[in-house]
């Protein structure tokens, strides 16, 4: 794991965006896995800085979602859908047929988790996947006690999940009970892995993160210690307590 310090959140969005772009310069038709939620808002909004002011082509670029909720339309304001287009897509020249999330809303949630799986299968794996991280340890929606050895699945939200995504809502019973997730190993899957982490509020997690390299199922984000490419960017606040 490597560990790369930014002074603060702005410091953390341009050094992340710094390295995905360098990554889609390398390789134009890179398959990045993607997160939402506020810490990527940042490095989403310097990537199209510079998309605007460089010209970087996402045009062969392919993008898969870690997670999606269960049961809202793709155009409800909430959705990871609408926050994706909003917050990236819409200002990049991404095609439409190259970025992909889960379907919240398919008929059959099976089905839909098995054809995301092989959808990225058929893309060649995930080469770069973003990360955030839960104050509980969770990366995309696997949740403390989740078994690692899944692929993309349904999981029902604890309530310090639906609690800290409420802020987005009208209130908490508003925050949809489940999500599609890739699971751990659809995330150990991918080649690289960038998990960022900002402010005194993830402070405890990334310290327990770094603090020893014991695999915990009750701290998914410990199962990264098994992905030999890990690369953490976190500002000073995040790491107030590791240091
Ligand atoms: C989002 C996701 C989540 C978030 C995590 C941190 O796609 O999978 O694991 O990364 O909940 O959220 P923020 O960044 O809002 O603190």
């Amino acid at each position: 794991m490597k560990i790369i310090e930014a002074q603060d959140y702005g410091d953390l969005s341009l050094k992340a965006a710094q390295y995905v772009i360098a990554k889609v310069k390398e390789k134009s038709n890179i398959v990045l896995g993607l997160a939402t939620g506020s810490t990527p808002e940042g490095t989403y909004k310097e990537i199209i800085r510079d998309f605007n002011d460089h010209h970087t082509s996402y045009r062969y670029v392919r993008s898969v979602n870690l997670d999606e909720y269960v049961g809202l339309s793709k155009d409800h304001p909430n959705s990871y859908h609408t926050y994706m287009f909003e917050n990236l897509f819409r200002h990049l020249d991404l095609p439409e047929d190259q970025r992909f999330l889960p379907d919240g809303n398919a008929e059959d949630l099976e089905d839909e988790c098995r054809r995301y799986d092989r959808l990225i299968q058929s893309l060649g794996g995930v080469d770069l996947q973003l990360l955030g991280i839960g104050q509980n340890g969770h990366i995309g929606f696997n949740e403390p006690g989740t078994t690692f050895d899944q692929r993309t699945h349904t999981v029902a939200l604890t309530r310090s999940t639906r609690k800290a995504n409420a802020r987005f809502f009208n209130s908490i019973n508003e925050v949809p009970a489940h999500a599609l997730t890739m699971g751990i190993r659809s995330i150990l899957d991918s080649k690289e892995i960038l998990l960022l982490a900002s402010g005194k509020s993830k402070a405890e997690a990334i310290d327990r993160l770094l603090r020893n390299q014991k695999i915990d199922q009750d701290f998914p984000a410990s199962s990264l210690h098994k992905h030999s490419n890990v690369i953490i960017i976190a500002d000073r606040d995040a790491l107030s307590i590791a240091d």
